[in-house]
C-alpha cells in the first residue's frame, strides 16, 4: 500500500468539508482555505504554490515613511480622491523613467490595489460609448478580473493566446474587435498565470487594432518590470518596460505595488490614463457619471463612489518608494529577483520528475523565470492534477479557471517557497513520479472517505 506524504484520509476529509464541486476547479481562496485546514490538522507544511502572495518583506523606506505620516496625523484627514499631489507627480515620473511614456500627473493616481484599478477601468470604459460595452480578455488571465466583469454585469469574451502568438494575433484579435461592441480589452503582462510576456510585435498589433476599432486597452502591469531577462531597473535608461502605450493613445496602465514593491498588505496600486483618453468625451458617460469627460468621470464619479481614494498613510509609503526609485536611490527590482532564482530551481525539479512546461515560449524565446510557471503531468487534466498533488503536500491552481484552453495545465506560484523547502519539494516530486508511474491514483484510493 502506497503511503502519500500527507495522510490521504485527512486530505480527503478536509476537501469534503469545504463542499466545493471540484477541488481542482476551486477558486484560489477556497483552495487556500482547504490547504490551511489540512496543514492545521496534519501539522505538516505544504509547498504552497496556489496563491500569488509576495514572500518578501516590505521595503523599509515605505514602512518608515508611512509611520511618519501616521505620526503627523494624516490618519484623521480624508486624502484627495485622486491622490496627494506629490504622489501623482511621482507616478507620472515613474511611468516616464521606467517605461518612457509621458502621462500628465492629472491622469496618474493611486487605487486600492491594482484590483480596484482593474475594477474601475472596466466600470468606466464600459459606460464610455454607446454600443460599446463588452470586455475582451486576452487569456490566460487572473480569474478575479472575470469575477469583476460579472459583478459589474458586463458581458465579456475571451480567447487563449497560446495558438496566436506573434503575427497570428492580428487576425484573431481583429475577429473580435471588428464586431464593434467592445469597450475595452484586458491582459496582464508579464502574464498571470503563464508568465508569458508579449513581444513588441504583439504589443504593436494590440495597439494598432485598439486605435482602429476605438477600444481601450487596460494593460495590467501587476508584475511591473519583473521579466528578468532584461534589466529594467535603471531609471531613465533603456531598456524600457514593454507597453502597448508605445502603439496607441487608447490605454490605461494599471500597476500593482504588491509584487514589484512587496506592498500587498497596504492595498495600494497605481493607474495612469493616457493624456488623449483622459480628455476624451464619450456619449454614454452622462448616463452613469457626472461628467462626459473620461478622466473626470473616472475620478469624480468612479473613484469617489468606490472608495473615495486610498488610505492616506499608504500613499506616503508608496510616495517615498517611488521617489527613491525614480531618483535612482533604490533598485526596486533587485529584491524581487529572488522569485526568478526560485522559479529556476523549482521548474527544474518539476521537469526532472516527469512534468512538462505548458506555456513555454514567447514566440522564439523561452519564457522568463519569474513569479509563476505552468506545468502538466502525463495522464492528468489540470483539475485532476491539482487534487492529486494535495495528497503530496503541494498546492496549485488549475489553468481551467484562468480562461486557458490548456486544460492539462496547472499554475505554480513560487513566492511562498524558499530555498529551505526545495529538498522537501524534490522528495515529494520524486515520490509523485514513482507512485504514478506504477499507476497509483490517490484521488481514487481515498475517494470513499467521508
Ligand atoms: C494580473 C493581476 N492583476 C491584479 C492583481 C491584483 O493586484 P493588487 O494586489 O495590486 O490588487 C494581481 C494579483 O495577484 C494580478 O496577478
Amino acid at each position: 500500500m502506497i503511503k502519500t506524504p500527507l495522510d490521504g484520509k485527512i486530505v480527503r476529509q478536509k476537501i469534503n468539508e469545504m463542499k466545493v464541486k471540484s477541488v481542482g476547479l476551486a477558486s484560489i481562496r477556497e483552495l487556500n482555505r482547504i490547504v490551511s485546514n489540512i496543514e492545521a490538522t496534519t501539522g505538516q507544511k505544504f509547498i504552497r504554490m496556489e496563491m500569488g502572495v509576495p514572500g518578501l518583506d516590505p521595503p523599509e523606506i515605505a514602512v518608515q515613511s508611512e509611520i511618519e505620516a501616521l505620526k503627523k496625523g494624516v490618519g484623521s484627514k480624508y486624502p484627495p480622491f485622486d491622490g496627494i499631489p506629490e504622489l501623482k507627480t511621482e507616478i507620472s515620473r515613474f511611468v516616464k523613467l521606467f517605461m518612457d511614456i509621458s502621462v500628465n500627473p492629472e491622469g496618474c493616481f493611486p487605487t486600492v490595489g491594482a484590483m480596484q484599478g482593474c475594477f474601475l477601468a472596466m466600470m468606466v470604459t464600459s459606460c464610455f460609448k454607446k454600443g460599446k460595452e463588452k470586455i475582451l480578455f486576452i487569456d490566460p488571465g487572473f480569474p478575479v478580473n472575470k469575477k469583476q466583469a460579472r459583478a459589474l454585469g458586463l458581458q465579456s469574451e475571451h480567447f487563449d493566446i497560446y495558438n496566436y502568438r506573434g503575427e497570428r494575433l492580428r487576425s484573431k484579435l481583429e475577429s473580435y474587435l471588428k464586431k464593434g461592441d467592445f469597450a475595452a480589452l484586458m491582459y496582464s503582462n508579464p502574464n498571470n498565470p503563464s508568465w508569458i510576456v508579449f513581444t513588441e510585435t504583439e504589443l504593436k498589433i494590440i495597439g494598432e487594432l485598439a486605435t482602429k476599432y476605438d477600444v481601450v486597452v487596460m494593460e495590467d502591469l501587476a508584475y511591473f518590470g519583473m521579466d528578468f531577462r532584461k534589466d529594467y531597473s535603471q531609471p531613465g535608461k533603456p531598456p524600457f518596460i514593454p507597453t502597448v502605450a508605445r502603439y496607441t493613445g487608447n490605454y490605461i496602465l494599471i500597476i500593482s505595488s504588491s509584487k514589484s514593491f512587496s506592498l500587498a498588505g497596504q492595498r495600494i496600486g497605481m493607474t495612469a490614463i493616457s493624456n488623449t483618453l483622459f480628455t476624451s468625451t464619450g456619449d454614454n458617460l452622462l448616463n452613469y457619471f457626472d461628467s462626459n469627460m473620461f478622466g473626470r468621470a473616472y475620478i469624480f464619479s468612479g473613484i469617489y463612489t468606490l472608495s473615495s481614494g486610498v488610505s492616506h498613510s499608504a500613499q506616503f509609503g508608496l510616495l517615498a518608494l517611488l521617489k527613491a526609485s525614480n531618483d535612482g536611490d533604490f533598485n526596486f527590482l533587485e529584491p524581487v529577483k529572488e522569485y526568478a532564482r526560485r522559479a529556476k530551481v523549482m521548474k527544474k525539479l518539476f521537469l526532472e520528475n516527469g512534468f512538462k512546461l505548458v506555456y513555454d515560449m514567447d514566440e522564439d524565446q523561452p519564457i522568463a523565470d519569474g513569479f509563476y510557471f505552468t506545468i502538466s503531468f502525463p495522464g492528468f487534466s489540470g483539475e485532476e492534477l491539482v487534487e492529486e498533488l494535495l495528497f503530496y503536500g503541494i498546492s496549485s491552481i488549475s489553468l481551467a479557471i484562468t480562461g486557458s484552453d490548456r486544460l492539462e495545465g496547472i499554475r505554480a506560484c513560487v513566492s511562498w517557497t524558499d530555498s529551505s523547502q526545495f529538498p522537501v519539494l524534490e522528495k515529494r516530486l520524486q515520490q509523485f513520479r514513482t507512485d504514478h508511474e506504477s499507476g497509483f491514483r490517490a484521488r481514487e484510493v481515498y475517494s470513499t472517505v467521508k
